[in-house]
């Protein structure tokens, strides 16, 4: 977690047209309300800007504006791309969750970041609880599911995402009757910094590295009924566990840059 979460950040509109609509999203998390982004250049102290812009509420890193901003789109992009084309039910993260006919389970990701995993499995037919606890990220996945749930491709999907702004360590149980939980916490980077994507840039410098990570584990085995799905990079050892110090995945789904290490409570019933 670093100091991410003392970066300084404020809510400003592009158009002002959208200054109540500002003042509402400034108020919900908690966050300082700026007024007009033109202003954010005499605001020395602002680390990130949180803009309403066209009706898009995106991200921008005020040191680094050429990097651009960051918003949750699930209508088009690299997300719907993956929607479409991105191989089904035959995806690792499928596989990983135990996805198979006639079990079709209720996920907690608890790492929701900018939902782009949650979203496959909602594609895929899960019920997914998001859980985010950075205030930025959580206004960033709430504007982005409310414009999902009014797209017709779409709707459906994001209508079974429901977010919670909440730190899963010590929360996790505020989602009930969840199946699997999946965790997806953020790792040191070994990229140098030009390889990254802009936009993960961003989101990076904001978020910072997760060094609580270890502590979602426990909780995680406590709560989900037949398995937890923990993606790490492939480089990056488990998630070790300070309450259970042997306990080691019941087995890992290995791909390029990643894997996923999946913890196994109850085996998943046959059809
Ligand atoms: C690597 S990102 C997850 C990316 C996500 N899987 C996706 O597909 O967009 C990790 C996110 O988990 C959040 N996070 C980490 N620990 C958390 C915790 N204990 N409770 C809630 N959110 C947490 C971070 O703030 C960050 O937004």
């Amino acid at each position: 977690m670093i100091d991410s979460h003392h970066k300084n950040i404020a809510v400003a509109y592009c158009d002002a047209f959208d200054s109540d609509r500002c003042k509402l999203i400034a108020k919900k998390w908690h966050l300082n309300y700026l007024g007009d982004a033109a202003a954010a250049t005499k605001q020395t102290q602002l680390d990130f800007l949180l803009q309403l812009n066209n009706q898009i509420l995106e991200l921008l890193k005020l040191d680094e504006p050429k990097l651009g901003g960051i918003n949750v789109d699930f209508v088009e992009g690299a997300v719907a791309h993956r929607r479409k084309f991105g191989g089904g039910r035959g995806q690792d993260i499928a596989k990983a969750i135990g996805l198979k006919h006639g079990f079709t389970p209720h996920v907690l990701d608890a790492t929701a970041g900018l939902g782009r995993d949650a979203f496959v499995l909602a594609s895929l037919g899960c019920q997914v609880t998001l859980m985010e606890r950075m205030p930025a990220v959580a206004a960033l996945l709430d504007d982005g599911l409310a414009r999902a749930k009014l797209n017709s491709e779409v709707g459906d999907i994001a209508n079974r995402m429901k977010l919670v702004h909440a730190s899963s360590i010590e929360n996790m149980n505020l989602a009930q009757e969840v199946d699997v939980v999946y965790l997806d916490p953020m790792y040191p980077h070994r990229e140098k910094s030009a390889a990254v994507k802009k936009e993960m840039r961003v989101f990076q410098s904001l978020v910072g590295e997760d060094l609580d990570a270890d502590d979602l584990l426990a909780p995680a085995l406590a709560l989900a009924k037949y398995r937890v799905v923990v993606k790490r990079p492939s480089y990056a050892p488990p998630l070790s566990c300070a309450s259970l110090p042997n306990k080691k995945p019941s087995t890992s789904i290995t791909m390029k840059k990643n894997r996923f290490d999946v913890y196994v409570n109850q085996a998943i019933p046959k059809a």
